[in-house]
């Protein structure tokens, strides 16, 4: 009472008034950005991942009216406000934060680059350089995604896939082995860090490409193409 929403807060309050409300009533649990795994107190393994698209989806899915948790790796980004949202740093964190709040949840959407890998015997003290090589073994971090999808009353899972070449098959195959009911996938070359993207999407009846635009456009697209396929009357 009294002050003045803070201007992003205004502008995404106003931008949600004129969405349709899909998602209304549904409950959405989504993984986002990167996952950082520690070398050392000064060092870690990462993957490139700005985060903007996974708050997109977020923000679209918000906007459709769902209820949203956020589960997010290290970005710059400023979360949705309306999203409850849990800032993790390694997959291991992601994995458990995600175990924590999936109860309940009527769609998962794992947008996450997670690390695939983290360094087996992280060191608590900083790494010395001493000349020679280092040689760092690194364990299998779990695959959140295909944990949650193997759950007994598991959400609509909705993967994501970044491919380098081979578009198509590489993300039907992937599709296909993770048994998801949808993947996006797109070119990592022309999404990373850009405020546009270019997604594929894949189901049951095929593929669907989606033109290219800003990343909030395309993860309205992303949330209406959910929306229809979580309640078949939408069609
Ligand atoms: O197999 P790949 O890592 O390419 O699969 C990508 C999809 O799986 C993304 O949706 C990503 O968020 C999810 N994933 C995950 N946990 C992992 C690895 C990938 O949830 N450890």
């Amino acid at each position: 009472m009294g002050r003045m929403l803070e201007p992003l807060e205004l502008a995404d309050a106003l931008e949600a008034v004129w969405q349709a409300k899909v998602l209304q009533g549904k409950k959405v649990l989504i993984t986002a950005g990167p996952t950082f795994e520690a070398i050392d107190p000064v060092r870690g393994i990462t993957n490139a991942s700005s985060g903007k698209l996974g708050y997109a989806v977020a923000q679209a899915a918000l906007d459709a009216g769902a209820e949203v948790v956020l589960v997010s790796g290290p970005t710059c980004l400023t979360a949705p406000s309306r999203a409850k949202t849990i800032q993790v740093v390694s997959a291991q964190e992601m994995f458990d934060a995600v175990e924590r709040d999936v109860a309940g949840c009527d769609i998962f959407i794992g947008v996450a680059a997670v690390a695939d890998y983290r360094v087996a015997n992280a060191s608590v003290q900083k790494i010395k350089k001493d000349g020679s090589s280092l040689t760092l073994e690194l364990t299998q971090n779990p695959d959140i995604l295909a944990s949650v999808a193997s759950h007994p009353d598991a959400p609509f899972c909705v993967g994501f896939a970044a491919e380098s070449e081979n578009l198509y098959e590489n993300a039907e195959a992937k599709r296909r082995r993770k048994r998801l009911p949808l993947l996006a996938a797109n070119l990592a070359q022309q999404a990373i860090g850009s405020d546009e993207n270019e997604l594929v999407l894949f189901d049951d009846d095929g593929a669907h490409p989606l033109p290219r635009a800003l990343k909030n456009i395309v993860a309205r697209q992303l949330i209406d193409h959910i929306a229809r396929l979580v309640s078949p009357r939408l069609k």
